[in-house]
């Protein structure tokens, strides 16, 4: 352990473009490891400093000036851990108070998930200094949701992951509701229930309440498809095992419970997740299959991976009859065609209200998480006319991530602000990207955990879709 206080660590100050070295003890080492590496202001005033390993000093110690924007200097963190990790025995981050967000950006992109290596491969410590300079607690709520959804599909089905919410929720205050199987059938959970009956796992909705202030709640609900196979309609095997973080809009919505709990921040939520895995066997949803739901209406499933908007429209039918939010936001990693427009770079934002819509924008840009309105209108809705129900479960062959928005928006009440979030393309990184390894992303968390401290009345709802 490297001993900050009896000066075995080096404070640099990084001032109009220069370095200067202030322990004197090391500042021979420091300067030979400059000029070794040439290193120079990077980054518009940023600068790494680093220690190689052949100099025996096996850390990192990162300065940056003052003004920069506080993602900016996360992602920055971020880079410079993953730029040093598994090369050095020990990385350490000296912060002051004004750059302690660099620290931040290092310590998310250290996250692991070692749960199921027996042989462990040779890691890095971090050290952030002072240890104070890191609020853990919304961390917390995003390594959590990274858990969850790197969990295989076998480990983290419906009833483990319904366990494990209420396991970890409810020692921060979080009342977690468990909805089994049996009572959903009582409630009319048709369309949810659908989804998991060809699975021998039992299907479960979880509903989480933090009420810590006055008026109606924000909801937020989320897709918790444990394993996606596709169901009869089954999935080509090639990437089918990616699937298993099609709960990715769950974890969002539990981390963020997480993180609005133990930062006890004083508003109403309710947050709500349907868990259920999507499998084929003789007792499964066939393609074809009129299906009813909770709200009444009708459904014609003509292909059963298209099951997460099912799984949404029972819950968000369920959490209006029971909340009556004055805000809705719900997070699915819903189309793949969402992943054709924007790639990995943004989510889709489906929304009624362009003031909402402008909430969740700035939420998510605070915290690095990029958003991009898509379109809504009744050209989209129509596409899911069904002959013979009051819909089907797809549109045509084009505009996917809309039909799709369209399907959730006929389950929601028209006067509610809502917002719909495809992250589809987010959820998962197969590279490491700033403050985030390669892997779970926790995607969402802080966007909502944003959304949650700054709640914002003055929504309205567009005047354009005030169809249907
Ligand atoms: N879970 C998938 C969407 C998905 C695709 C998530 C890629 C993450 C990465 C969803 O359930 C699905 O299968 N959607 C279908 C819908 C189609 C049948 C209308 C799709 O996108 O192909
Ligand atoms: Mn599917
Ligand atoms: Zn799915």
């Amino acid at each position: 352990m490297i001993d900050y206080e009896n000066n075995s660590a080096v404070v640099v100050e990084y001032k109009s473009k220069q370095y200067k070295v202030l322990d004197k003890a090391t500042s021979g080492q420091l300067q030979a490891a400059c000029d070794i590496e040439k290193l120079a202001a990077k980054d518009d005033g940023m600068v790494e400093v680093s220690y190689p390993v052949a100099l025996a000093v096996k850390y990192v110690l990162v300065v940056t000036n003052k003004d920069k924007a506080a993602q900016a200097q996360r992602d920055f963190g971020g880079r410079c851990f993953t730029k040093y990790n598994g090369r050095v025995d020990h990385l350490y981050f000296a912060m002051t108070g004004s750059d302690a967000d660099i620290g931040e950006g290092a310590y998310l992109a250290s996250y692991t998930f070692t749960k199921y290596k027996v042989i462990t491969d040779n890691t890095t410590t971090l050290t952030i200094h002072p240890e104070s300079a890191l609020d853990k607690s919304i961390h917390d709520g995003i390594f959590f949701a990274r858990d969850l959804v790197t969990e295989p599909g076998n480990e983290l089905y419906p009833e483990e992951y319904a366990d494990r919410i209420s396991r970890v929720l409810s020692p921060l205050g979080v009342t977690v509701k468990i909805m089994h199987e049996k009572f959903l059938r009582k409630l009319g959970f048709d369309l949810l229930l659908s989804v998991g009956d060809g699975s021998d796992r039992d299907s479960y909705v979880v509903v989480m309440e933090w009420n810590k202030a006055e008026g109606a709640p924000l909801a937020l609900v989320g897709k918790g498809v444990t394993f996606d196979s596709g169901g009869i309609s089954l999935k080509p095997g090639k990437g089918m095992g990616d699937m298993k973080t099609d709960m990715g809009g769950s974890a969002a919505v539990v981390g963020a419970m997480h993180a609005i709990a133990s930062q006890n921040v004083q508003v109403n939520v309710v947050g709500i997740v349907g868990l259920v895995e999507n499998m084929p066997s003789g007792r499964a949803t066939r393609p074809g299959d009129v299906l009813g739901s909770l709200d009444g209406q009708t459904v014609e499933n003509l292909n059963t991976d298209a099951e997460g908007r099912l799984v949404l429209a029972d819950i968000l039918a369920y959490v209006q009859q029971e909340y009556e939010p004055k805000q809705i936001i719900d997070l699915a990693t819903l189309t793949g065609a969402i992943l054709v427009t924007l790639g990995h770079e943004a989510a889709g934002l489906f929304s009624n209200s362009t003031g909402f819509a402008d909430q969740i924008k700035s939420a998510g840009a605070l915290g690095g998480e990029q958003y991009f309105r898509m379109p809504m209108g009744e050209v989209w809705n129509k596409m899911i006319n069904s002959p013979i129900a009051d819909m089907q479960n797809i549109g045509g062959p084009y505009g996917g991530s809309s039909t799709a928005a369209e399907f959730l928006y006929r389950f929601v009440d028209k006067e509610t602000p809502w917002a719909h979030l495809d992250i589809a393309g987010m959820a998962w990184t197969d590279g490491p990207k700033d403050a985030t390894p390669k892997g779970a992303v926790g995607f969402g968390v802080r966007t909502l955990y944003n959304i949650a401290c700054n709640m914002s009345d003055e929504s309205g709802i567009d005047e354009d879709m005030k169809y249907y």
